[in-house]
């Protein structure tokens, strides 16, 4: 398998081996323009001042002299007319010379060969121990022509150095490609601690604990992966509420439909019980399938946009419909309806706002007492519209208030299973004024009456 410890590693490697020689390369052509013609001019110079000396003193015992220059670090090669040569200082390597050179000395031109060299294109050649390597000089020794080839002796000047650097050089390669094995560990390690939390998270473990506190991207990464792994675990947490909600409602029903036929089935029960226990199965059934409803209709609404279809329609003249609609529930209660509701166009999913009205004026009626007021009202606004379901009914407490919206969440929960309700109303309300990109406010005072205010863009 190739892991990405390996991966960055052979990276890493390969980069410093690649700008090592590419440094390598660059230092030669430093070396062959810059460096070569200056070591030459050096040489020549010293070569000019040896000969110099020698033709101003000429007193001087000659192979004592030359061996003294040679003993500064100096490698000296001394050729007379007959092409006889004597090496001074320590001896060369590579000793050929071809006569062409020594002739063109002999007969008083000065020879380049450091400078002139082709095949020294590398900074090595400065290290050729050649006699070819050298700068050739005229001299002239009692009359006499000569020639006097000279070059720095390299192993002498810098034998020492030479070891001294090429050790630093072998111990840098080593101990970086040392480093770049280790710290690697350290860049590798926390993307395997995420790969790890990945997989516990796949199994359902969503308490992880990962280094937040590092400030890279990797710090972020981390970051971002716990708070995903704290909302998958509200999630799941939230599904399970929800499977568990659902279980209890359908359960209810169930069994009451359950307990009733069975006695049905015994038959010895008066007609009017019989007719009572049916009755009561008919209300239990027809609360399932409203449920079943209700959770198909949230579910749809989940899939968000998808589902809104817009049109564009008068919203008082649904409002009206409404309140007529439910006319029967009201009438029965003797609750007084008060409706402010001037024509109003609005741009909006025709059906889904009918819900809305059905379950705010629904709710409305079932939480007002005889005799009590329920107002509706519609105002036009900048932009959108705003409309206000208000009534004198049992209002809420304060600390249901924040949850009413909430899926399955009932006020009174004893009262409202006689009542037949699901707890899903307001959760659906909700769901469609935010999918309009509206929103809705809910004022409430208990045993005094609740104010509902939908706000909804107009187009
Ligand atoms: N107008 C109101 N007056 C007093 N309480 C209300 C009013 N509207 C809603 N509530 C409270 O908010 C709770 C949630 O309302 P919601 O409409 O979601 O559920 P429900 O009416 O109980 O059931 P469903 O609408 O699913 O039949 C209600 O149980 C009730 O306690
Ligand atoms: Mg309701």
């Amino acid at each position: 398998m190739k892991t990405l410890y390996l991966r960055i590693s052979i990276t890493i490697i390969v980069v410093m081996l690649a700008s090592s020689v590419t440094s390598f390369l660059l230092a030669n052509v430093y070396y062959q323009y810059s460096l070569k013609p200056y070591n030459d001019q050096k040489i020549t110079h010293m070569a000019e001042d040896i000969v110099d000396f020698y033709e101003e003193n000429p007193e001087v015992r000659l192979d004592q002299y030359l061996n003294h220059v040679g003993d500064l670090g100096y490698q000296i090669y001394l050729v007379d007319a007959s092409g006889k040569g004597v090496a001074y200082g320590g001896a060369f390597r590579d000793q050929t010379l071809s006569d062409k050179v020594i002739e063109q000395v002999l007969t008083g031109n000065v020879y380049h060969g450091i400078r002139e060299l082709d095949s020294k294109f590398y900074i090595t050649g400065f290290f050729d121990n050649a006699l070819e390597n050298s700068i050739g000089m005229p001299m002239v020794i009692g009359d006499e022509p000569h020639a006097l080839f000279l070059r720095p002796n390299i192993e002498q000047q810098f034998g020492e150095l030479r070891v001294f650097f090429a050790k630093i050089l072998v111990m840098t390669l080593i101990l970086s490609v040392l480093f770049a094995l280790i710290s690697t560990v350290y860049v590798v390690k926390p993307i395997r601690k995420l790969t790890e939390a990945t997989k516990r998270i796949a199994r359902g473990q969503y308490r992880i604990q990962l280094n937040v506190r590092r400030k890279d991207e990797l710090g972020q990464l981390a970051s971002h992966f716990t708070q995903m792994a704290k909302g998958l675990e509200q999630l799941e947490a939230m599904r399970q509420e929800f499977v568990s909600n659902v279980s209890h409602e359908i359960q209810s029903p169930l069994a009451s439909i359950q307990g009733f036929a069975e006695t049905l089935r015994t038959g010895k029960l008066p007609p009017e019980q019989q007719e009572h226990y049916l009755a009561i199965i008919a209300e239990e059934s027809r609360r399932m399938s409203q449920l079943s409803k209700q959770l198909l209709t949230l579910a749809s609404l989940d899939k968000e946009e998808e589902v809104i279809e817009k049109s564009k329609f008068d919203l008082a003249e649904q409002i009206k419909q409404v309140v007529f609609m439910t006319e029967w529930s009201w009438r029965e209660k003797d609750i007084v309806i008060e409706m402010e509701l001037p024509s109003t166009l609005i741009y909006a999913d025709k059906k889904l706002l009918h819900q809305v009205w059905v379950n705010l004026i629904t709710n409305s009626i079932k939480f007002t007492g005889e005799g009590g007021t329920i107002a509706v009202s519609l105002h036009p606004q900048e932009n959108g519209l705003q409309v206000k379901v208000w009534d004198t009914g049992i209002g809420i407490s304060e600390e249901d208030l924040p949850n009413i919206f909430h899926r399955f969440y009932k006020g009174d929960k004893a009262r409202n299973r006689e009542g037949g309700s699901s707890g899903l109303g307001l959760a659906i309300v909700h769901k469609i004024v935010e999918l309009h990109d509206g929103h809705i406010d809910v004022k409430s005072k208990l045993g005094e009456g609740t104010t509902f205010t939908i706000w909804l863009p107009r187009l």
